[in-house]
């Protein structure tokens, strides 16, 4: 990635700004009334972070955690590795390509809304198949497979992200559960929607890039899953967009923290309680910058609609059912095929 091409050029309006705002951060929220829950029981204080997660969810869609029970070490291996691989030729990176029939793999041409991102990624999943739909026809029943694809070099890369994601797998299942207490239901409401899950984690390497004012390391989007937890490092660049006035505001790195937020998914199954919100990734001319978001997603054959309990007649549900695994091919495709029009969205689903 040299000069910069026209196709990483953003439409004036969605070109950052230099000057930056970080006042009035996201939530921070210490998990340890939870994670030490093994060792002494603090109902009260459970109670409490039950109470900040409502709110950060209501209020921005974003927090961070700390405290929040993954070994820095396994982070620190993990981060290591992507250093080395993102490092390598990129011929060496191409023999991982993901293709239009497995999503799994090395990228370098991704797209967010027709607009080139200035980054390169690596994805896994959790299991080293996903089932997926073949296609996004509703009427196509068949399912296709994706699979890890792993390169030969470095060699611990496979287990470094093995044992990371199960770390992170943990506090992920205990924030669906502190999300689901926080909206009365029980704790364990949404687990057996990730019995089959199709959870992806990602490696981003943004590299520097010569016109930070131009291009975006990822350009404004939502995520379409249940929830995410990212572990971004220190040189910053994401930016969340402020429900109370549109105002773009950057995530402070903060040093052992994850950044959560919550995705498509959670708007519909909260019945727009909790909505999805927008972010994205400035880039820097000099830095180089690495982040791991890890992708919390139910099965393919989930049908996501808001649940029961929190539709009544005077909260009658905002959204149709919709298939999570269509809905993710859908998005995938037009990676390979550009569309003239905006990807598909849940307001598609609204009713
Ligand atoms: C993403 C994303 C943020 C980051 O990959 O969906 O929003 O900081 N990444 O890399
Ligand atoms: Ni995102």
């Amino acid at each position: 990635m040299g000069e910069v091409d026209p196709a990483f050029i953003q439409d004036p309006e969605h070109r950052p700004k230099l000057s930056i705002i970080e006042a009035e951060g996201i939530p921070s929220i210490d998990l340890s009334p939870v994670t030490l829950q093994d060792f002494i029981s603090y109902p009260k204080s459970i109670e409490g972070v039950v109470r900040e997660i409502g709110n950060a969810c209501k209020e921005w869609g974003f927090f961070q955690v700390i405290n929040h029970g993954v070994p820095l070490e396994k982070l620190q291996r993990i981060q290591a590795a992507a250093r080395k691989l993102f490092a390598q030729p990129l011929e060496d990176k191409r023999k991982i390509r993901r293709d239009e029939r497995n999503a799994l793999g090395y990228f370098d041409t991704e797209s967010t809304k027709n607009i080139r991102d200035w980054k390169e990624v690596f994805d896994f999943s959790m299991e080293d198949t996903t089932l997926v739909p073949a296609s996004p026809d509703p009427e196509d029943k068949e399912e296709a497979t994706w699979t890890n694809q792993w390169p030969e070099y470095p060699p611990e890369l496979r287990e470094a992200c093995e044992e990371y994601t199960q770390e992170v797998e943990k506090l992920a299942l205990k924030l669906l559960g502190l999300i689901a207490r926080s909206l009365g239901l029980p704790e364990n409401r949404f687990n057996s929607y990730f019995k089959d899950q199709s959870t992806r984690i990602r490696l981003n390497h943004y590299p520097p890039c010569p016109s930070p004012q131009l291009a975006l390391g990822v350009g404004r989007h939502k995520d379409g899953g249940a929830l995410t937890v990212l572990a971004q490092d220190e040189v910053g660049g994401l930016e969340v967009k402020r429900k109370t006035d549109g105002e773009w505001i950057r995530v402070k790195p903060t040093p052992n923290a994850y950044i959560i937020n919550v995705g498509d998914i959670m708007q519909v199954w909260s019945n727009d309680r909790y909505e999805s919100v927008e972010h994205r990734v400035m880039v820097d001319s000099d830095k180089e910058r690495f982040s791991i978001p890890f992708f919390f997603n139910p099965a393919h054959y989930t049908l996501v609609k808001p649940v029961e309990e929190l539709i009544d007649e005077q909260n009658p549900a905002k959204y149709r059912p919709y298939s999570w695994g269509k809905f993710m091919t859908h998005r995938r495709l037009s990676n390979f095929k550009k569309l003239g029009v905006d990807n598909i969205q849940i307001y598609d689903f609204r009713l």
